[in-house]
């Protein structure tokens, strides 16, 4: 069913348009033709083990239609409330721990345990019953260090007003200091990945540059 009627629009994504329903549920529209129904599925199977998703109503390729979770984005609380930084790097490292313990399911090809693939701040929204995992697109299969490499550059090289790089760094310490040391090892993976996902801003694109060489330690 495709409702026309009486939509709100409330953010555009990396890939995607999301509106609010007269109903009250929330529909992410994708700009650049992705399939959303696997994504659908992803977070079916995901809230089947208890992860915080937003539960999914209806899903066509087009369209995803699930809840609307309520809160601020943790990036916006960090922006927000800069001495909070090293409490939700905890809790992001917290949802990587929690996904640790999933199996992937079979419908992801590939080999290995579940990545989220971009869980950074942006993607995590702190409803009223606590942080809730949004966008489900990159999920895939591979190693669980690659996931929490991917969440540390996605941060690290994001530019940042001078005045917010010490916030960031408490985030980023906190978050290190709560997973696996050896995800240090994957960032040269990851921030091939990340480079390879989308068209960066040239800065951006310099700082993942020059993490790819980064040698491990
Ligand atoms: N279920 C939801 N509840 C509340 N906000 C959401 C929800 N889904 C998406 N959003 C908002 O829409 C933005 C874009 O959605 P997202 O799934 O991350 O799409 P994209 O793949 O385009 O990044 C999110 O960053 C968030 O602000
Ligand atoms: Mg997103």
């Amino acid at each position: 069913m495709r409702s026309v009627a009486q939509r709100q629009h409330l953010a555009s994504g990396q890939d995607s348009d999301v509106f609010i329903r007269s109903d009250g549920l929330l529909v992410k529209r994708t700009r650049t033709g992705r399939d959303l129904r696997r994504e659908a599925e992803m977070m079916s199977y995901l809230s089947g083990f208890g992860i915080p998703v937003p539960r999914v109503h209806e899903a066509t390729e087009a369209e995803l239609v699930m809840q609307y979770v309520p809160g601020p984005r943790m990036s916006e609380e960090i922006g927000r409330k800069p001495w909070l930084a090293g409490g939700l790097g905890e809790d992001l490292a917290d949802l990587h721990h929690r996904l640790d313990v999933i199996p992937a399911p079979d419908f992801l090809s590939g080999e290995g345990d579940l990545l989220h693939l971009d869980l950074h701040p942006g993607n995590v929204v702190l409803g009223p019953e606590g942080p809730v995992v949004l966008d489900w697109a990159c999920a895939t299969k591979g190693d669980r260090r690659l996931d929490v490499a991917l969440s540390w550059v996605s941060l690290a090289v994001a530019h940042l007003a001078p005045v917010k790089k010490l916030t960031r760094w408490r985030f980023l310490r906190s978050f290190m200091a709560n997973v696996d040391p050896r995800a240090k090892d994957a960032i040269p993976e990851a921030a091939r990945i990340r480079l390879a996902r989308h068209d960066r801003d040239p800065r951006e694109r310099a700082a993942l540059e020059k993490l790819m060489d980064r040698r491990p330690h």
